[in-house]
């Protein structure tokens, strides 16, 4: 049985966490999507609160049960997901945990696309999405939260490219995860990861995506608690 810690470290605590994939309509029967089963970022949700925090998590279209004591907003795309998170702002942290689709679908056709015998495939033109990461990083107005925190998914120069998007994004901490082939993460339930911040590399050992998430809410307690 899993219950909050009403009086847990995050008691007061405000958290926003992104999850699972992003749908880009290309007609009423078809998307673009990248794969995610959304674990990571429900476990993540799910350990918040249960240090006590209240959660929101904006979650993309996924296959697995809504985590407990969360509150879930439901979404479909990159647009809809940036939508869910704003409407949940302010809060004292935000995760960024989504696999968002990059690009989303400019020509979206209001009724199925058909084949014509003899015509050429449709051609699928698209257009860049909002980073969700980035504008709640760069957020003005009292919106900052005081902890953002990202993921980057790479399949190789794995710290290269998290250190580039930890400055690029004006993110706090980014979560890199080695997703290539043979590292035996991607869909599974471990996972390998590094924290990066600006003090530089935390490095943890290989261990279960529920493990991850509840060692990253004790670091975000800390943190917020001025550990
Ligand atoms: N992210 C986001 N909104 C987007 C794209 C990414 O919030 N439109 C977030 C992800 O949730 C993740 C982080 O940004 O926390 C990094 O995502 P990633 O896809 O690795 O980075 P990109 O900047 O999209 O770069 P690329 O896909 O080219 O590696
Ligand atoms: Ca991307």
């Amino acid at each position: 049985i899993e219950t909050s810690l009403s009086d847990g470290p995050l008691k007061g605590v405000r958290a926003v966490v992104t999850s699972g994939p992003t749908h880009e309509a290309i007609d009423p029967v078809r998307y673009i999507a990248n794969h995610s089963s959304g674990k990571q970022g429900h476990a993540i949700a799910a350990a918040l609160a249960r240090l006590g925090a209240e959660v929101t998590l904006v979650s993309g279209p996924v296959h697995i049960p809504d985590p407990a004591g969360v509150r879930v907003v439901r979404v479909d795309s990159a647009v809809e997901m940036l939508n869910g998170v704003r409407a949940a702002l302010p809060a004292d942290v935000v995760v960024c945990a989504a696999a968002v689709a990059d690009w989303t679908v400019a020509n979206r056709a209001t009724e199925k696309r058909k084949k014509k015998v003899g015509a050429p495939p449709p051609v699928i033109e698209l257009a860049p999405n909002p980073d969700i990461l980035m504008t709640v990083s760069k957020a003005e107005g009292g919106l900052r939260p005081r902890l953002v925190v990202g993921f980057a998914a790479e399949t190789e120069a794995l710290l290269d490219n998290a250190r580039d998007k930890l400055a690029r994004k004006g993110c706090d901490w980014i979560v890199a995860n080695d997703v290539s082939e043979g590292s035996g993460t991607f869909g599974g339930d471990a996972n390998l990861v590094h924290v990066i911040d600006a003090d530089g590399i935390d490095s943890w050992p290989r261990m279960g995506k529920d493990a991850v998430a509840a060692r990253l809410a004790e670091r975000i307690a800390n943190v917020l608690r001025g550990l």
